[in-house]
């Protein structure tokens, strides 16, 4: 079977096998699912940010033409708590009178149309005992979490090694709300039959909402159907098992007719999750020659009123440099908000951001070169683990991104380089990046034509997993991709990992191997008692596979094909399962990598007229190995325009009196577009990672991580002027 070692860093870069379903408008998402008596719903939110209902009349909207059922929590029923876990669902709706939070679903309205069920829901009158919200981190009233993750670390003593430190720098960074806007509006149709639900999401998870809708309705998981063959877009925002998905099935059971419910753009402001606030300080202390001494890093972001939210900001400090005396804390303050949740490399955006703006304003207070003074302290081993890491490259990423970028053209005095009116600035930021193998289940088929199907219980979000898996999968049973079909997205599938925290390549990528590797071992114990087979008696790590037969290792003659194989023993195929679970660390002696990035960014900067652009970005990423080359590249150019975004244009913004979101719509919440996005270069550096089969480490977030630094700094290399709070927008430029 396939040594990790052995194999190409950068796999082919083959066109996405769904390409062609999408463009020709067969790929079916969320939205394009239908039936014949579908009935539709709609929502009604709170205008209120805080309080209670105090009287809800919904008469109008019951006697508006159409209406099949309108449900408050004066006539909804008792429903059930998703499980708890690290993405746990928000609680079910409909349930009381309490408002927590802007946008709150306090009806939902199901008629014949979208149409008359959105007429019907402006109908409902509601009235509200509103109490002022508390919408400000330093709001007296705020309850404070402190170490919420339990993932605050200390080593060493960063307070006495910053009080004799040569140098130290002090500095507090700020980054606003941000919210998820995928394409796809999400959308859920969801249709009984008796007791058993089949619900189409855009759910990144389907094995979690199987479970979650099971509970709220107090049936069977047997009972529960989640199919998500296409989603637009996840990002995050389909992590969660969010109360719209709820009513929708209960919209369902109560009208006894399958019911969609498409969420509109402002809807998706308030129920989809939005990346949080933070306020973060670091310090810095450091000698003269630019080693680091002490690094201490306090965050505080924001959460719901309910609920959690894993979104760590300032923990990946402690792993990022080699520095003997670290300390990181995370606070979260908890406001009268919309949920708050993962959107795109959670915590991570808004903490790297600081760390590597704090990183470049030392440099300058050492005079010592920014990549230079990253390169001084660079972690050789895990610095809070000691253990060697899996796989680290961020050297090289340093090393290859100076040289494709020209680093060593940019002169070290700020406001030194110009071209007309135009000031340039040269900026990087290093990025140390996390994420989460899974537990992960998957079958393997090989049929009597010749080819292949392997499934798992997962979503692509677009990310190309139904092309990279097939890739996977073809070369693990030395087959051709054409003869590869990988097939996803139903919870009827073997249960799979999360599209999320950059780690389904890993998860479920080590289920296929796993599965691949018992469906070989299948054949072999087929033929393992039949003299005739120039395989018999073989162990699968004895042989090779390639070209739909498996040999022995080092005698291609000695083999034979699995068709033959089936053919000869009277079977139609053969299956194996195979699942995967995350090595143990210290079993292995390894510290778990994730991927490592360097981002060089070069801005333009019109003084007068306060104009920014980014010109240019050059990432160079280590992800361990990269399955198809083209599906990575995008992943990257798709996560440095999400970081774009965060850097210079998007901010959710909430009225400070209200707790309205003021800007939900695309024309007034900003998101990059073509124009502002300049030439990007990405490229690959590295070896497999030696923490899971396949090598791989996860390429979704580590694009955008980076970005706002990247920018920042280099903002003030082309001003003089620095930056501390994401967006840069033109008011802080002058
Ligand atoms: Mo990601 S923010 O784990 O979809």
């Amino acid at each position: 079977m396939t040594i990790v070692e052995q194999i190409d860093l950068v796999g082919e870069g083959v066109d996405r096998v769904d390409g062609p379903l999408k463009v020709t408008g067969a790929a079916h998402y969320p939205n394009d699912f239908s039936f014949p008596d579908l009935a539709h719903a709609a929502l009604v939110r709170s205008t209120v940010a805080a309080g209670r209902i105090s009287r809800l009349d919904t008469s109008a909207a019951q006697a508006s033409p159409g209406v099949l059922a309108v449900i408050t929590h004066q006539n909804a029923p008792s429903l059930g708590r998703a499980p708890d876990n690290i993405l746990s669902a928000p609680p079910p709706p409909l349930q009381g009178d309490r408002i927590l939070h802007y946008g709150q679903y306090v009806a939902v309205v199901v008629a014949g149309t979208a149409e008359e069920a959105t007429a019907a829901a402006r109908r409902v009158e509601a009235e509200y005992e509103a109490t002022e919200p508390v919408l400000d981190f330093h709001d007296p009233r705020a309850e404070v979490l402190t170490d919420p993750f339990e993932l605050d670390s200390s080593r060493g003593d960063a307070g006495t090694a910053l009080a004799s430190a040569e140098v130290t720098f002090e500095a507090t960074y700020t980054t606003v709300d941000n919210t998820n806007n995928p394409l796809g509006l999400f959308t859920t149709v969801a249709a009984w039959d008796g007791e058993a639900l089949t619900v189409h999401d855009a759910t990144q998870w389907p094995v979690l909402l199987r479970t979650a809708l099971a509970r709220v309705f107090d049936i069977p998981e047997s009972g529960v159907r989640v199919l998500v063959p296409f989603v637009g877009g996840g990002f995050g925002a389909g992590l969660r098992v969010w109360p719209h998905v709820m009513l929708a099935a209960l919209a369902a059971r109560t009208v006894g007719r399958p019911v969609k419910l498409v969420l509109t753009r402002p809807e998706m402001f308030t129920g989809v999750g939005h990346r949080t606030a933070t306020e973060q300080r670091l310090k810095i202390g450091a000698g003269r020659d630019g080693r680091l001494v002490a690094i201490d890093h306090e965050s505080t972001s924001t959460l719901q009123m309910e609920g959690d939210n894993f979104e760590p900001c300032a923990s990946g400090t402690a792993y990022a440099y080699a520095c003997p005396n670290v300390s990181t804390r995370d606070r979260q303050v908890r406001l009268n908000v919309t949920w708050c949740n993962s959107m795109r490399a959670p915590g991570e955006a808004q903490g790297n951001f600081a760390l590597e703006s704090a990183m470049d304003e030392l440099s300058y207070e050492l005079g010592i070169d920014p990549l230079d003074l990253r390169l001084r302290n660079y972690a050789e081993s895990h610095p809070q683990l000691g253990l060697p890491w899996s796989s680290k490259a961020l050297r090289e990423c340093y090393e290859v991104g100076a040289e494709r970028f020209g680093w060593s053209r940019r002169l070290p005095e700020p406001r030194s380089m110009r071209d007309g009116d135009w000031l340039i600035g040269y900026g990087l930021a290093g990025v140390s990046f996390f994420w989460f193998q899974k537990p992960c289940e998957a079958t393997a088929t090989l049929r009597r034509d010749g080819t292949a199907l392997v499934r798992s219980a997962v979503t692509d979000i677009g990310t190309g997993t139904y092309t990279v898996m097939a890739q996977l999968s073809a070369e693990l049973l030395g087959l051709d991709l054409p003869r590869v079909t990988f097939e996803l997205g139903d919870t009827d599938l073997p249960p799979g990992a999360v599209a999320g925290g950059s780690g389904l390549t890993a998860s479920l990528g080590s289920a296929i191997h796993a599965a691949c590797r018992n469906l070989v071992q299948e054949f072999l114990d087929i033929v393992r008692d039949d003299p005739t087979s120039p395989l018999a008696g073989c162990a699968v790590d004895e042989v090779s596979i390639g070209r739909g037969r498996i040999h022995r290792t080092g005698s291609p003659e000695r083999g034979e094909a699995y068709t033959d194989i089936l053919v000869a023993h009277g079977l139609t195929e053969l299956s194996a399962y195979g699942a995967s679970t995350p090595a143990d660390s210290r079993e292995l002696g390894l510290a778990p990598a994730g991927p490592f990035g360097a981002k060089f960014v070069e801005v333009r900067v019109d003084p007068d007229l306060g104009l920014l652009r980014v010109a240019r970005v050059v990432s160079v990423i280590d992800a361990g190995r990269i399955l198809n080359e083209k599906t990575a590249t995008s992943q990257i150019i798709g996560g440095t325009v999400g970081g774009i975004g965060m850097a210079m244009f998007e901010e959710t913004v909430t009225d400070p009196g209200s707790g309205r979101i003021a800007n939900a719509t695309f024309g007034d919440y900003l998101i990059p577009v073509n124009a502002d996005i300049p030439d990007m270069q990405v490229s690959f550096v590295g070896r497999p990672d030696r923490f899971n089969p396949v090598g791989v480490k996860g390429v979704g977030e580590i694009g955008l991580v980076g970005m706002g630094a990247a920018i920042a700094n280099a903002v003030h290399h082309a001003t003089g002027r620095r930056i501390r709070s994401l967006p840069i927008t033109i008011d802080k430029l002058f």
